[in-house]
């Protein structure tokens, strides 16, 4: 099979269910015959982003290099899944200028959900720390976040189950005939 790759563009607040969503695409993408990769933004900041922080500046470099690697991949034939804020559009705009089209798609995913749902959530804690003021520029608390004008696929994780986002995704990809409509024969 010889399919193009993609890169799977995850943007959304903390906390929205990007790495969760990753998680639970990964193997079923795998069944479809793609090799997958994270990019984690969490992860990311460990090793090929150690020392940035969340400036403006810094988060577009955190990005552009998530970018930069998603291409790698992705004009090879893999599916990247990236999972990161990704805060500003020009940034984004230009991770999608960085694939050839010939080679690979760019697919953004807004991973929507309000405010108040990842707040009361706040699985990391962090949302907290960034309303009493121990955590500066928080995205969407002291922080920007720009939600994409022009994103392939929209989900919404406040009100829809991981499942129903995941078919929606994988619904799209089916439709630009990026992966098969059906798991590959083991
Ligand atoms: S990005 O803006 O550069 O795309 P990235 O996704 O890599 O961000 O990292 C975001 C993660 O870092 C959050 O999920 C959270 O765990 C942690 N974090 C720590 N400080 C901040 C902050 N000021 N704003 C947003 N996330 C933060």
């Amino acid at each position: 099979m010889s399919q193009k790759g993609f890169v799977l563009w995850f943007t959304g607040l903390s906390g929205s269910g990007k790495s969760t969503l990753a998680e639970y695409l990964t193997p079923v993408l795998m069944e479809r015959g793609k090799n997958v990769e994270v990019l984690d933004g969490d992860v990311v900041r460990t090793n090929l982003s150690k020392g940035l922080g969340f400036s403006k500046e810094d988060r577009d470099t955190n990005v552009a290099r998530i970018g930069f690697v998603a291409n790698l991949l992705a004009r090879n034939g893999c599916c990247s899944i990236t999972a990161a804020i990704s805060p500003y559009q020009e940034v984004r705009d230009q991770c999608r200028g960085m694939i050839d089209p010939a080679r690979a798609e760019f697919v953004e995913v807004y991973v929507e959900a309000p405010l108040a749902v990842v707040e009361e959530r706040d699985t990391k804690g962090l949302y907290k720390k960034a309303r009493s003021g121990e955590i500066k520029n928080f995205t969407g608390v002291s922080d920007p976040y720009e939600a994409p004008t022009n994103a392939e696929i929209t989900v919404h994780t406040g009100d829809e189950s991981i499942e129903e986002s995941a078919n929606k995704i994988l619904a799209y990809l089916e439709e630009r005939g990026l992966i098969a409509a059906t798991a590959a024969q083991a």
